[in-house]
């Protein structure tokens, strides 16, 4: 099922269909839905007259264009040399493994969870970090890791 682009609209709108606004809609466009899809963006090179091109170039450009669905849930494990050095790498490995992502998979097959590795998040002091939709959570271990991810499951299915 296609997604409801209601919402793409309105931003294209509130920008006056202006070309040289195209990096701030698609960021505004990613906020809202987490992604950017084909048929986003192809109604945003029809409305801002561009050519699909363009606005798929831009899009792959730029790391923080996701064109994948994610999760519910973003995890970023951070790799920056502290948080490795503090052995970050196993907390990955363990998420990874109980997500059963496989390849370059990165979202969960329910599509709860995505897991993203990241850079210095800027709270070396606290390595190894990790957060979850931009919550930070200091000092993991595979197993803090893990456990909070059961949290997660468990939070989720009683809002359900
Ligand atoms: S290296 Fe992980 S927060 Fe800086």
């Amino acid at each position: 099922m296609s997604k409801d682009l209601t919402r793409v609209e309105e931003i294209l709108a509130s920008y006056d269909y202006e070309p040289h606004h195209l990096i701030a809609i698609m960021q505004d466009i990613q906020s809202e839905y987490k992604y950017l899809s084909q048929d986003m963006l192809c109604l945003i090179a029809q409305k801002l007259g561009l050519s699909i091109a363009k606005v798929y170039s831009v899009a792959t450009f730029y790391e923080n264009f996701s064109l994948e669905a994610k999760g519910k849930y973003i995890i970023r494990v951070c790799d920056g040399t502290a948080c490795h050095v503090r052995k970050s790498g196993p907390i990955y490995d363990a998420i990874r493994k109980e997500l059963g992502l496989i390849g370059k998979q990165k979202t969960s097959a329910d599509g709860m969870f995505t897991l993203e590795t990241v850079a210095c998040l800027g709270a070396c002091g606290l390595a190894p970090v990790m957060t979850v939709n931009d919550v930070v959570h200091a000092q993991m271990t595979p197993e803090s890791a893990l456990a909070l991810l059961d949290e997660l499951r468990k939070e989720d299915a009683a809002n359900a």
